[in-house]
């Protein structure tokens, strides 16, 4: 399974292995990773699962839809370049040992 790791802002790390398929927002909330809230569930309407990518693996997730890149500018706080709502890339292989900063 591949490997997920979220580092949030208030200094504490997850770190744990994902069942591929599965968002990285919907495997955030199994792990109660602090800051990430999934609010609307994964319809893409409330910019609570926003993380980070770790500027590393930025180019190796898949880039965001239309959509997704209009509700990134309701991020609060704002947004980053490297800023992605977690509900919209699901974890595949690929994506082993992607690393993620949540509130940052
Ligand atoms: S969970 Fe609401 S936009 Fe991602």
């Amino acid at each position: 399974m591949p490997n997920v790791t979220w580092k949030c802002f208030d200094g504490t790390t997850v770190s744990a292995e994902v069942d591929s398929g599965v968002s990285l927002m919907e495997a955030a909330l199994n792990l109660n990773v602090t800051g990430v809230f999934g609010d609307c569930g994964g319809a893409l309407s409330c910019a609570t699962c926003h993380v980070v990518v770790d500027e590393t693996w930025h180019d190796r997730v898949p880039r965001p839809t239309d959509m997704e890149t209009e509700m990134l500018d309701m991020v609060q706080g704002g947004r980053s370049s490297l800023s992605r709502l977690s509900c919209q890339i699901r974890v595949s292989d690929e994506l082993d040992g992607i690393v993620l900063h949540v509130g940052s």
